[in-house]
């Protein structure tokens, strides 16, 4: 455990700063409100936090539309809140990561400002620009992927909304700008970089045309009502036929070392994780990005063994292969997907499903991304009144499909409320008061609280309840921090033919330590993973001796079990 790096023994915690504690009442998150918030880090027991961007933003994209990289957004505080919240983490033995959003910036940028202004200022090519839309490509977000600007009477180019223009990387000045935003937070002291969205930093350069059959709209639609295999198949070839032209292009590997180098110069193994689940941005192990995202895990309906096992084994195998063996990173859910407990879930074993899940993260190998609110069970809050939507995709989406797919008003605004993400971004429930305890009674949320507040999903109520998916969550961290083998141990599948549970091995040299989920909701009788071994418990969601012979071991219903096996 010893050679391992900060960022291999952390596990992670993201925090929306919108949704997480509001200080000041005003009803959305903010910096007072995430400090007052850290001894409740502390002892959940996390000790890394990756925050969603908290820069200056006009929040067409909730903070991931950047209009000022060295800044505090003043709904969240200030500069001096900021530091006030690093040191408050670096004394209680925690790093932080902050979101770098490099693909794209703010329409209201200054830089953007300016690159707008004339064809010939300084930063004219700061940014994307064409006289003509040279070709259809599509916005992952709202449609059409250049937008028209009367001041340049010329089109710009964005791979997300219209808001949020993508930067012309070739430009040197682009990079060194960006570099310079990056070096002022490492100067502060932040231990690393979370990078936003890294596949979609260049384009073709010869802006070839996509050949996908539909548009954004269409495609979202059919990929609500596809239901037989080929009409899988088929939404996923246009999705993958839409992008292929604006997506992963050369030049990123490169960029991404010059990143690596600059983050390089300071003192205390700072960090980089991509979104993104490619390997090869690890480079040859140690020149481009220290960890990049298993997402593969979380791409299924249901989280079964087989599935957990076919993922493990092909993406330990890619992480072997590297030049400098490759360390993993596994998560199941943040700000962009549904709630694990409801994702994951089959609506009648939510809960237990859920935990199930928390114990797979927490225990394979890799460093653990949680998302703020799994810990205590929070669920997806489908908002019904178009209204009240927040995340702009979702309004784009809902009025196309009115106005120009033709559908019934009601059934849009149920799509719309389940395609958002704002169903996993609600405010965060404190305790069973008015507003989930999140802002005072009166002040209306920034979205709307999931009223499961009330029916115990909340902070305060499960401080004092042992059982409560809180103690539980900090019980496994606290589990896996006091192991070697959990911390760094190699991974060995045991009964890899068994349908309903996964049972594996974590060992060291010193430590063996066995792993047994039972994704079933009957027992599961007499496996007999060891035979000869005494497996003596660390960990079970159930009532269990301390000791059991592992040539007999029996499992509950969606029993974790964890133990240290011994002779
Ligand atoms: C990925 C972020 O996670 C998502 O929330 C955002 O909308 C896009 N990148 C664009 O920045
Ligand atoms: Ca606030």
């Amino acid at each position: 455990m010893t050679d391992l790096k900060w960022w291999q023994t952390a596990i992670f915690y993201q925090i929306y700063p919108r949704s997480f504690a509001d200080g000041n009442g005003d009803g959305s998150g903010d910096f007072p409100g995430m400090i007052a918030k850290l001894d409740y880090l502390q002892a959940l027991g996390v000790n890394a936090i990756w925050l969603s961007p908290h820069f200056p933003s006009p929040n067409w994209d909730c903070g991931y539309d950047i209009s000022d990289y060295c800044g505090v957004a003043p709904e969240y505080g200030t500069l001096a809140d900021f530091r006030r919240f690093l040191d408050g983490l670096h004394q209680r033995g925690m790093r932080l990561i902050l979101d770098l959003v490099l693909n794209h910036t703010s329409d209201e940028h200054p830089w953007f400002l300016e690159s707008k202004s004339s064809r010939d200022n300084p930063k004219a090519d700061w940014y994307v620009w064409a006289d003509t839309p040279p070709n259809n490509w599509q916005s992952c977000f709202d449609g059409e992927a250049w937008t028209y600007t009367p001041e340049r009477g010329q089109y710009y180019y964005h791979y997300f909304m219209q808001q949020q223009p993508d930067l012309n990387w070739h430009s040197p000045a682009v990079k060194q700008a960006m570099w310079d935003a990056a070096r002022f937070w490492l100067e502060l002291g932040v231990d690393g970089f979370r990078l936003d969205a890294i596949g979609t930093i260049y384009e073709d350069p010869d802006l070839t045309p996509h050949d996908a059959p539909v548009n954004l709209a269409e495609l979202r639609r059919l990929s609500e009502t596809a239901s037989t295999p080929a009409e899988i198949q088929r939404k996923d070839k246009y999705w993958e036929d839409l992008f292929r032209h604006q997506i992963g292009q050369p030049g990123l590997h490169a960029l991404m070392k010059e990143l690596r180098a600059v983050v390089d110069e300071y003192p205390g193994d700072r960090m980089l994780v991509g979104e993104d689940e490619d390997i090869a941005y690890l480079g040859e192990g140690e020149d481009e990005l220290n960890i990049v995202f298993n997402f593969p895990l979380m791409r299924a309906d249901r989280i079964t063994p087989d599935h957990i096992r076919r993922n493990q084994r092909e993406r330990l195998a890619l992480l072997d292969e590297l030049p400098v063996r490759g360390w993993p990173c596994n998560t199941l859910g943040n700000h962009d997907s549904s709630r694990i407990s409801t994702r994951f879930g089959d609506r009648e074993h939510e809960v237990e499903l859920a935990r199930l899940n928390a114990a797979l993260v927490l225990t394979l190998r890799g460093t653990p991304f949680l998302y703020n609110g799994e810990e205590i069970g929070m669920t997806d809050l489908i908002i019904t009144e178009p209204g009240q939507l927040r995340d702009t995709m979702a309004v784009w989406y809902h009025q196309q499909m009115i106005a120009d797919l033709g559908v019934d008003p009601a059934e849009a605004a149920l799509r719309a409320g389940e395609m958002t993400r704002d169903k996993n971004r609600t405010p965060f429930q404190w305790a069973d008061a008015p507003n989930g305890g999140f802002c005072p009674p009166g002040v209306q949320p920034w979205l709307p609280v999931n009223p499961d507040f009330s029916a115990g999903v909340n902070a305060a109520d499960q401080e004092t309840d042992p059982d409560s998916f809180l103690n539980y969550y900090r019980r496994l961290i606290a589990v896996r921090k006091a192991s070697p083998a959990l911390t760094g141990g190699e991974y060995q599948p045991l009964d890899e033919h068994a349908k309903d549970y996964f049972a594996f091995l974590r060992t060291t040299d010193d430590q063996t330590v066995l792993v047994a989920l039972n994704y079933a909701s009957k027992p599961v009788q007499n496996t007999a993973p060891l035979p000869g071994s005494i497996l003596r418990k660390l960990f079970s969601s159930h009532h269990r001796p301390a000791d059991t012979a592992a040539g007999d071991l029996s499992l509950a219903p969606f029993e974790v079990y964890i133990a240290e096996v011994g002779r």
